[in-house]
Formats: C-alpha cells, structure tokens, sequence
C-alpha cells in the first residue's frame, strides 16, 4: 500500500485561549505551558460532514483517482451527529462515489488503523483505490462547562487516497483495557423494560494518567515497529505523531533522544482533532514540500480505550 492523494479541510472559526478565559477559569498562559496550544479550530456554521466532503475531495482530486473508481471507503470518527447510518454512507453520495465502505471508532488512533486496514485489503485484493477519510468533532461532545477537555479538542477532517505499493513498512496496534481514563456516555432511550433513562454525560477525562500512558505506551510501541521494520529512531525522517499535547510529543521526543526538527507540530493552531490530527499534518507538510520522495515516515497515535497505533511509511514507494 501507499499514499496518492492527500487532503484536509478546517473550520473557519479559530478560538484563542484567551477567548476561552472569558468564560471558563483557565488563562492563556496556563494552557500554552501545559498543552502547547494557543488557538483551536472549532464547527460553528459548517457542519462536519461539510469538512469530510472538502478533505474527501482534495485527497480525491491529489490521487488523480476518479471519485467513481474507489473500490471502498473508511471513516474514522468518534462520534457524529447520526449513530446510524455510517459517515461513510453520508459521504458517499456527496463524494460522487459508488462504492461501499465502514466507519471505524478507534479514538484518536483511527488513521494508523485505517491504513492497517486498507493495506490488508490492498494485500488481499479486495480493492486497488482506497479512500480513508478520518473527520472528528469533538467540540460536540467535551463539557463546556469545565476547563478538562474543552481547552484540549478540536474539530477537523484528514484524508488519504491509498492504492497497491510498497510503502507501508511496519505497523504495530496494541490496547489496553482501561474505559475510564476517557470517555463519553450516550443517552439511552427508556424502554417497557428498563424504566430507568440513562443519561448520558460528555467527554470524562483523567488527564494526568492518559499523559503517563500515552508517553510510556507510544515510546514503546515507537520502538516495537521500528525493531519490526530493522530500524533505529535516526533511520526516521520525520515523526508524525497525535497532536494532543506538546509536552506529550516532547516526553517522546527526548525518550527517543531524536532532534526537535524531525518532529513537526501544528496543535499550536489547531488543538486535538483527534484521529484528524496526523492527515492534517500529513497533508500540510506535503502542501509546503517537507516531505520528499524516500523520506521515511513514523506515525505514532493514542487515545481512549486505551490504545495506541503506530506505523512507519517509506513516501513515494
Ligand atoms: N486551566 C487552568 N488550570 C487548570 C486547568 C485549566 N484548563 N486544568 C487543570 N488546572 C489546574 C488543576 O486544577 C491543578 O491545580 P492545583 O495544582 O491547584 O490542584 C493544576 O492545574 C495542575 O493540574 P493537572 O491536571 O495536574 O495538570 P497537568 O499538568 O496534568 O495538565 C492536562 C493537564 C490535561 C493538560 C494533561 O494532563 C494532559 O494533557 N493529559 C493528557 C490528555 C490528552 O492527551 N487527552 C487526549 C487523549 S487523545
């Protein structure tokens, strides 16, 4: 498998976190030290099918693939506006496609799953045109009423066009069983036989334990997938890792002992997408020509479950 095509879209509206101090007790200085982040993109008067569209189309338009010769297409998302039926069939239509396709939840590690899933299908020979579309909007779901997670997330879509290649070296999934460190309730309705509504409650976070976990399971993971593809952490041209905190990706970093340089960011700007925060990377650094034709690229990603994603690309094979 390999990437043809890239894209990403953005909501206009961009919110400082001095914006956010108007109304909740945080300060731009608190947030900037802790997480890295000054503004964040968040949905007020496109919807985030309207971002998976443009993200969609760009990837399309990038590959040179006609939106009528995908053979599938793959979402990720945590959670939108329709629990059925799937963003893929949303999509579909908008896109022009005519092809099938599933959504997949796997938090903020969906895209390195995506491409695992796709490569397997590529190597199978169930598809040669692969569309994978990763568009989250968790600014719907994090509690506005507390400072946890509302300073954190970010709403945004990424998307890739994958056909058959040899750049996808190594991937390594792992998951460890641990609901409570982040999630997010839905209501259930009533019904005859369970009287009692359940509630539902937005996004619960332990933050300080996801930060231990995601720097001690990513670097380990990081390890584990280079050792599968024979690497060693200098071998990486660039780490493409979740934006989800800076000082996170930093704890990698130095646990690595790997340059500053060969890890690109963006959170400043754009918070935590989610599992949009690689593509959208991956498709800036490619608009502004970073990415080179046998670069070789690790990406790193983690979230609720807890899981953890990692895969390594060689660009252009
Ligand atoms: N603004 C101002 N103060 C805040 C705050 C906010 N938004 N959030 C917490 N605080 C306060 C706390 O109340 C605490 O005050 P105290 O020392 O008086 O008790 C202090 O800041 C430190 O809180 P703590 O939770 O220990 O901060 P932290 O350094 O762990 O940073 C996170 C908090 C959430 C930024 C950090 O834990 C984190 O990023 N975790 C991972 C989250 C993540 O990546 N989630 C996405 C997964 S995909």
């Amino acid at each position: 498998m390999r990437i043809i095509g890239t894209g990403s879209a953005l909501p206009s509206l961009s919110v400082s976190n001095d914006e956010l101090a108007t109304f909740l007790d945080t300060s731009d200085e608190w947030i900037t030290e802790r997480t890295g982040i000054k503004a964040r993109r968040l949905l007020s008067t496109e919807t985030l099918y309207d971002l998976a569209e443009e993200a969609a189309k760009k990837a399309i338009k990038s590959s040179g693939v006609a939106a009528d010769q995908l053979d599938f297409i793959i979402c990720s998302n945590v959670a939108n506006r329709y629990i059925t039926p799937g963003m893929n069939c949303i999509l579909q239509e908008k896109i022009g496609a005519t092809c099938a396709g599933l959504d997949i939840n796997v938090a903020c590690a969906g895209f390195v799953n995506a491409l695992m899933l796709a490569d397997s299908m590529i190597q199978a020979g169930r598809a040669k045109h692969i569309l994978i579309v990763c568009a989250e909007e968790p600014s719907k779901y994090c509690n506005w009423k507390e400072r946890d997670t509302s300073i954190l997330f970010a709403d945004g879509a990424g998307a890739v066009v994958v056909d058959a290649g040899d750049g996808f070296k190594a991937v390594h999934l792992s998951m460890i069983s641990s609901k409570d460190v982040l999630y997010y309730e839905r209501c259930m309705e009533e019904t005859p036989y369970e009287r009692n509504r359940k509630e539902g409650q937005p996004l619960v976070m332990r933050g300080r334990e996801l930060f231990r976990m995601a720097v001690s399971q990513s670097t380990k993971d990081i390890r584990t997938v280079l050792e599968k593809a024979g690497m060693q952490p200098s071998d990486i041209t660039y780490y493409l890792m979740h934006q989800a905190n800076k000082r996170i990706i930093e704890s990698i970093r130095t646990l690595l002992g790997e340059p500053e340089e060969k890890f690109p960011t963006n959170i400043e700007n754009y918070g935590n997408t989610s599992s949009a925060s690689i593509p959208i990377l991956l498709d800036e650094m490619l608009a502004a020509g970073k990415i080179h034709k046998g670069d070789t690229l690790l990406m790193s990603a983690f979230g609720a479950g807890f899981v953890s994603a990692v895969c390594i690309l060689e660009w252009g094979k």
